[in-house]
């Protein structure tokens, strides 16, 4: 293996095609966000260690960090009519969204002002004209206001003024519900940074939510989701012959994203990944072909002249197009087939493809260091016009549990259990203490750096403010 001396460090890159290269070659022409290109190198010191295991570490993130970033809370879809409510818990916060009108979503904090109680028990739906203290019995209206104080004769010192219930901010973008705990947060809209723009071509208004997952994931929260923001893994854990090739972008403080083409083969990647699993004869298209039936793709022969590329997309054009009920005959190979990621700081990562249409969430299992909830949705188009259906409940898995225990994830089940099941192993290795600090790749794990220099910014902001 050669090395790149002569490369500054974050310019050297795979063998092989790139994603703009695939991308160019597709006949249908991708949406425009997906040409784009957006790289800096952003260092290449070590990451404490400490960040994942230590509860000090913890405490300046849920006191610094949580408490003052903008995170999604649940869709619209949720609470579609007056009086529909959602209860999202992040760490030993907790909060009440509610449609307190036709047009109006409010968000509070789920803790009675009487002696602090917590309102609403259990996190997710619920229904109701008021709030009610299951102590004593106060309760407020949807838009906060107070309903009612028994014996009241004995409160004249609690009034709107000083026991409304205590208001979040919350915001919406794509359908999602956006909370915040600082009341003197900036808007939403700065920290999506290209979001607005590169999803005004994959409306995520007009999706609605197939299957919700929801596990627990026995790592540091930060960990989980790094082990979904590269594709380096790919070879290793998945035993997967591609992945080498994907770009990743960075395209601000908040939005990052990786572009992991399916369906193609690069021989030349290979060569930079000498392990012994994929030292074998290149894929024929054939064999590729076979590797896309997981997506439903009927065909198994590729004409002279065609790619497993051109036939899984053109199957997926009709099979897909006529199951959503909507029109794909302009989708491009790269949204039918590619497994596209956008994260969005702290916790939340977007697929705007439709062969791969996911979202998810990471946060701290309450207040635990070293576990974590995966929220995972498959989240797939809807006809436009088309009312969103009642969203199904989460499924539950614990620790322990197999992602194939859930039917609807299909081909999905088993990849998922692989990429949870170096989580318990990383994160007991991190607590031995026998390293310092983890190592990124200046390229393929560069948006993991993003994700830790962003967090930086909010630990150093407040620490240099009122904390
Ligand atoms: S603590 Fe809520 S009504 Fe008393
Ligand atoms: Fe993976």
């Amino acid at each position: 293996m050669t090395e790149p001396t002569r490369l500054r460090p974050g310019d050297a890159r795979a063998h092989g095609p790139t994603v703009a290269d695939t991308l160019r070659q597709d006949r249908y022409p991708p949406p425009a966000p997906l040409l784009e290109q957006c790289y800096a190198f952003l260092g290449d010191a070590p990451i404490p260690v400490s960040r994942y295991t230590s509860r000090e570490f913890f405490d300046r993130e849920m006191r610094q960090m949580w408490s003052r970033a903008w995170q999604w809370a649940c869709r619209l879809e949720h609470i579609p009519d007056i009086g529909d409510r959602y209860v999202y818990d992040i760490g030993p916060y907790s909060i009440i969204v509610v449609r307190s009108g036709e047009g109006d979503i409010s968000a509070y904090h789920n803790t009675c002002t009487h002696r602090g109680t917590r309102l609403l028990d259990s996190e997710g739906s619920g229904y109701g004209q008021a709030i009610t203290c299951p102590f004593h019995g106060w309760s407020w209206h949807l838009d906060g206001s107070i309903r009612n104080i028994p014996g009241r004769w004995d409160f004249p010192h609690a009034c709107e003024a000083t026991h409304s219930l205590r208001p979040v901010r919350c915001e919406t973008w794509g359908g999602f519900v956006f909370v915040n705990l600082d009341p003197a947060a900036r808007p939403l809209t700065e920290s999506l940074d290209v979001l607005p723009e590169h999803f005004s071509h994959f409306p995520l208004e007009q999706r609605r939510i197939k299957l919700h997952v929801q596990k627990k994931l026995p790592a540091n929260w930060k960990a989980a989701q790094e082990a979904f923001m590269e594709a380096y893994h790919n070879f290793e854990t998945h035993d997967a012959p591609n992945g080498g090739n994907a770009q990743y972008d960075i395209f601000g403080k908040y939005v990052s994203r990786f572009i992991h083409n399916i369906g193609t083969y690069s021989p030349q990647s290979l060569d930079d990944y000498p392990g012994e699993k994929w030292r074998q004869p290149t894929l024929s298209e054939e064999e590729l072909l076979g590797i896309l039936a997981v997506f439903g793709v009927q065909r198994s022969n590729v004409p002279e002249g065609e790619s497993a590329r051109d036939i899984a997309a053109g199957d997926l054009r009709r099979s897909l197009g006529e199951r959503l009920g909507i029109d794909l005959s302009d989708a491009s190979e790269s949204m039918l087939l590619d497994s596209i990621e956008y994260h969005l700081f702290p916790n939340m990562f977007l697929f705007p493809g439709l062969g791969v249409p996911m979202v998810y969430r990471f946060r701290p299992d309450g207040e635990r260091v070293d576990q974590c909830i995966f929220d995972l949705l498959i989240m797939e188009p809807m006809p436009e016009g088309q009312e969103h259906p009642e969203p199904p409940e989460p499924v539950h898995l614990e620790v322990d549990d197999s992602y194939t225990e859930v039917q609807e994830l299909r081909w999905l089940g088993p990849v998922y259990d692989e990429d949870t099941g170096n989580l318990a192993l990383q994160q007991r290795g991190l607590a031995s203490g026998a390293i310092e600090g983890i190592t990124l790749g200046n390229y393929q794990e560069a948006r993991i750096r993003r994700m830790h220099l962003t967090l930086d910014e909010f630990l150093s902001a407040s620490e240099a403010g009122n904390d």
